[in-house]
């Protein structure tokens, strides 16, 4: 009897953990609306526009780790967005900028 307990509790273990996999998914965040509402103001639809001394994000030698950091904390007139956009949020709209051109 103590056997088949275990088994069950292992088990749902195992199914909690595959269910936890699907809701992991962050493609339900769109970078592309994030970026719209928050980073056209300075630079554009294209990223080039470079009002308020931002710089042109398509020629940015930055990684993704770099930009995360840099949305995150801002730099001289850019602001600071970790207290308006979530983590998951950073991370789509960081790996949208890899697609302006
Ligand atoms: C208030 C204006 C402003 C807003 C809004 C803004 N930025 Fe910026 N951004 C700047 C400025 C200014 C710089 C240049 C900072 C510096 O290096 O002095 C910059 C630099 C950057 C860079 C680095 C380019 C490089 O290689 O140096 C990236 C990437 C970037 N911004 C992305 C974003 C994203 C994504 C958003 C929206 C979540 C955003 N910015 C919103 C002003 C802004």
């Amino acid at each position: 009897m103590k056997k088949i307990t275990v088994f069950i509790a292992l088990c749902s273990i195992v199914l909690a953990c595959s269910g936890n996999k699907k809701n992991g998914n962050t493609s339900s965040v769109d970078g592309a609306k994030i970026y719209k509402v928050n980073c056209t103001l300075c630079h554009g639809m294209d990223g080039k526009l470079g009002i308020n001394g931002s710089k042109d994000i398509t020629a940015s030698p930055m990684t993704k780790d770099e930009r995360i950091h840099l949305i995150k904390n801002g730099k001289n007139t850019m602001t600071p967005f970790k207290a308006l956009l979530s983590e998951e949020e950073i991370e789509a709209v960081a790996e949208y900028t890899f697609e302006l051109k």
